[in-house]
């Protein structure tokens, strides 16, 4: 059994799917869906034992602890958090309450149940906290890529407060001796992500004849990961990771944000053209860029390649062929996403957010 936070939003659901199609071991999945967090992901797993999922808060210590003491989980893979950049511009509180208070409560209820295990369960027994490479700020073009050495310099709310819940994550292991493991991940995509993202809002948009804003000159710089590789990779780190140990993971894919996009317009010129036969690069759009916007991210994966022997599968050509293909088949999952009907469907079932 492991507990699984923010298991209904974007990776969570790509973990849970993935975790279940390898594994029996069953998933206890916490999540208190938010407007991220959507069930509809986990559809496929209806009627399967093996998943339970709970409506609930990370930042609430009884309902967490009662979960662990009745689930015993071998190992807590957390990956609930607010995660959209922009919204922390916007409205830092969500990101400071969820990410940093909440990660503290979470810690403090697996720090109590770890201390009542017996020796050898204390032993086995780990901490996944999911970050973000962001924490380690912006990279001018010639520097090195991050590596798990490297300073942290968080430049946005939502760095910040990821950078705040790595510290405390780290601390619970240095002070308390809790088997915490750390992952840096570079940009994600691929099945499930919001399309309030770069990759699922571009299709998105494409398809239905709105502009492509790119923020402004586009020339920032992403380490982009198919998601599957992430998932991968934190499910050998559970495996074989040292406690106490970061591990950055990144998919060696340096992308500008324009050449993204001009990488989706041709996708989809190919596969599902416009009816006027016009390309869609001639939707893109620059607007404002975001205040504070970092130029560049590069993740070094080569400490979880070395130690850990995980690479990735996919190159940036293959994942995001996989990605444009998947979205042209689930444009049903789209239209209830932007349409907002699958929150009218979390409402019914379970009144609002936990
Ligand atoms: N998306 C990326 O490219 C990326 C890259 C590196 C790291 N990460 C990290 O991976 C994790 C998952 O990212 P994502 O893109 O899947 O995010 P997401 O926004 O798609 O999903 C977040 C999930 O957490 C849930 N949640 C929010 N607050 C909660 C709370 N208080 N209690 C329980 N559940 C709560 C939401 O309902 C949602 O299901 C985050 O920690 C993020 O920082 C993301």
């Amino acid at each position: 059994m492991i507990l699984v936070t923010g298991g209904a939003g974007f990776i969570g659901s790509n973990f849970v799917l993935d975790w279940l199609a390898a594994f029996d071991d069953p998933i206890i999945n916490l999540d208190a869906l938010t407007y991220a967090g959507n069930l509809e992901n986990l559809a496929a797993l209806d009627g399967d034992p093996r998943h339970v999922f709970i409506h609930g808060s990370i930042g609430d210590f009884e309902r967490v602890a009662a979960l662990l003491a009745t689930h015993q989980p071998r190992a807590i893979v957390h990956f609930a958090a607010e995660s959209h950049v922009d919204r922390s511009i916007h409205g830092p509180e969500d990101f400071i309450q969820t990410n940093i208070v909440g990660t503290f409560r979470l810690l403090e209820a697996a720090r109590a149940y770890w201390n009542g295990l017996d020796e050898a369960r204390k032993a086995a027994f780990r901490f996944l906290h999911v970050s973000t490479d962001e924490v380690y700020g912006s990279l001018l073009p010639g520097d090195a890529a991050f590596t798990e050495a490297h300073r942290y310099e968080p430049n946005s709310p939502y760095s910040a407060s990821k950078a705040a819940s790595d510290h405390l994550a780290r601390a619970y292991h240095h002070t308390y001796g809790l088997p915490v493991l750390t992952t840096n991940c570079s940009n994600n995509y691929g099945p499930w992500q919001f399309p309030e993202k770069l990759i699922p809002l571009v299709i998105h948009n494409a398809l239905a004849g709105k502009p492509l804003p790119i923020y402004g000159d586009g020339q920032q710089i992403r380490d982009w990961l198919y998601v599957a590789d992430h998932c991968r990779a934190i499910r050998r780190v559970i495996e074989a990771g040292k406690p106490g140990e970061t591990y950055n993971i990144g998919g060696w894919n340096e992308k500008t944000n324009l050449d993204v996009v001009k990488t989706l317009c041709a996708m989809l010129d190919e596969l599902q053209p416009r009816t006027d036969g016009q390309a869609y690069t001639t939707q893109i759009t620059f607007v404002t860029d975001r205040p504070g916007h970092d130029r560049r991210y590069a993740i070094d994966a080569s400490k979880l390649e070395r130690q850990l022997g995980w690479k990735p599968a996919e190159t940036f050509e293959t994942g995001i062929e996989k990605t444009v293909r998947w979205y042209l088949d689930h444009q049903a999952w789209v239209n209830n996403v932007t349409s907002g009907a699958y929150r009218e469907w979390v409402g019914k079932h379970y009144g609002a957010p936990a």
